[in-house]
């Protein structure tokens, strides 16, 4: 059968085995636009429901236990109702969850954060991962006095403004692969917002190099996942990296590496596995313990912008911003997260990645997998993934077909194929990933 008539049988499998989600999901609409109120963990037909999460498992409300290969999009490392966490915020919830005076675990996230991540003297909490990108785009811009972002194509950093341009655009919309243009990924924006940024080729040195010198002067940030993440789990290639780096230094421009995904590929995120040393750093998901969270950190004469014995220059409140319940819960997991427990998760990734490639291999699927540390990304394609117009051009047929027969196969990953691997796990369900798939690709 064709990839679109192997989804077809998905679906309809699908829609057997989720009948309470969709009942759910129907009285949902009349309240929440969609049925839900967080776009990006929408799929067609409609989502399942979940009742609870125990260690490598989540268990819909049609009672189907499914292998949490994507952990709350990468936040919970390890795994589901991790029982440290848990039971500690019992204990802090019966002392109260939120105060109007700052509690001493943010100390201790504080100093985890500043002591792992090069770039990170000082540091400060926010809600979300959103909060943070926008806070460090705005500190950028009180720094250097100038105003203009760029930003990749493909890259994702939240739903505020400055960011929402060139996120998962239509390349036949979007200009050349070597200028992308501006494009909204949202309605609502002031034309302004486009003006304002320059968007450049992920991985596409010499063109990025050229884009950025025509605006270096006024450029105020450099935003860059230094993995793809929602938009594939691509790595950024390190000479990359490097040029950005070099010519940030050279143009007095705030290099920011967005890590809210990829810091839990490494302890002190990808800039430390890297070596290149970004100004400023913008954390998320791992970092909550499971709890919403952000943060956003850099050398001490950026954030001192923030210190209201100095000012402030740059007003930074928020209600729940370093909550003792999210604070605690980071502090548990970062403290938990130690060199071998990154160890153990890259080598179960990679045998997941071997994994996926000999199942294709051996069933002839065309495939490329991506990813870096216990990140990864599937894409039926036929030729290396390593920008979003890479991303792009998979067979979305075929992904349909893989994501609701994983899901109907016990496995679960984001709709777009994308997905993260838990301490929780074992080589066993790493064998069940590969098995499944097998199973999926087989029934066609
Ligand atoms: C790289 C990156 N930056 C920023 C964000 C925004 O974080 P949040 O969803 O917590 O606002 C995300 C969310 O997925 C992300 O992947």
């Amino acid at each position: 059968m064709s990839p679109k008539a192997d989804a077809w049988v998905e679906l309809d499998r699908y829609l057997e085995m989720t009948a309470a989600s969709r009942s759910l999901w129907k009285a949902a609409q009349s309240y929440l636009p969609g049925g839900d109120t967080r776009s990006s963990i929408f799929w067609k037909p409609y989502p399942i429901y979940i009742e609870r999460g125990e260690g490598s498992h989540v268990y819909d409300v049609d009672g189907t236990a499914r292998l949490d290969f994507i952990g709350c999009m990468t936040t919970s490392v390890f795994g589901n109702a991790y029982p440290p966490v848990v039971q500690a915020i019992q204990k802090q919830a019966e002392r109260g969850i939120a105060y109007n005076a700052p509690n001493r675990y943010q100390i201790m996230l504080a100093k985890f954060l500043c002591e792992r991540v090069p770039s990170v003297d000082m540091v400060r909490f926010t809600n979300s991962g959103t909060e943070a990108t926008l806070n460090a785009i705005r500190a950028a811009r009180a720094f250097t006095g100038r105003t203009k972002l760029a930003k990749c194509e493909g890259g994702y950093h939240g739903t505020h403004d400055a960011v929402s341009v060139s996120v998962r655009t239509d390349p036949a919309k979007a200009g050349p692969d070597d200028r992308p243009s501006a494009v909204g990924s949202v309605e609502g924006l002031p034309p302004e917002t486009l003006e304002n940024v320059v968007v450049l080729p992920f991985n596409d040195t010499e063109a990025s190099r050229r884009l950025l010198e025509e605006s270096a002067g006024e450029l105020a940030a450099v935003i860059v996942e230094p993995v793809l993440g929602s938009s594939g789990m691509v790595p950024a290639q390190w000479e990359y990296l490097r040029m950005l780096r070099d010519l940030t230094k050279w143009h007095g421009i705030v290099l920011i590496f967005d890590e809210v995904i990829s810091f839990r590929v490494a302890r002190g995120g990808v800039q430390e596995l890297y070596d290149i040393i970004p100004d400023m750093t913008t954390f998320g998901k791992v970092i909550g313990g499971g709890f919403p969270v952000g943060a956003f950190g850099g050398s001490k004469e950026i954030m001192e912008l923030f210190d209201p014995l100095h000012g402030p220059a740059v007003v930074h409140a928020g209600t729940f911003n370093g909550n003792p319940l999210t604070m605690l819960a980071g502090g548990i997991t970062l403290e938990h997260l130690t060199p071998e427990v990154y160890e153990r998760l890259e080598e179960m990734t990679n045998a997941l990645r071997e994994g996926i490639r000999d199942v294709c291999l051996e069933l002839e699927v065309p495939v490329r997998v991506t990813g870096l540390g216990s990140l990864f990304g599937l894409h039926f394609v036929d030729k290396p993934v390593l920008t979003w117009r890479d991303v792009a051009k998979g067979d979305d047929e075929r992904r349909n077909q893989v994501f609701w027969g994983l899901m109907n196969e016990g496995i679960m990953l984001a709709p777009s194929l994308v997905g993260a691997v838990s301490a929780a796990m074992t080589e066993n369900e790493i064998e069940a990933f590969t098995e499944a798939l097998r199973r999926v690709l087989s029934r066609g």
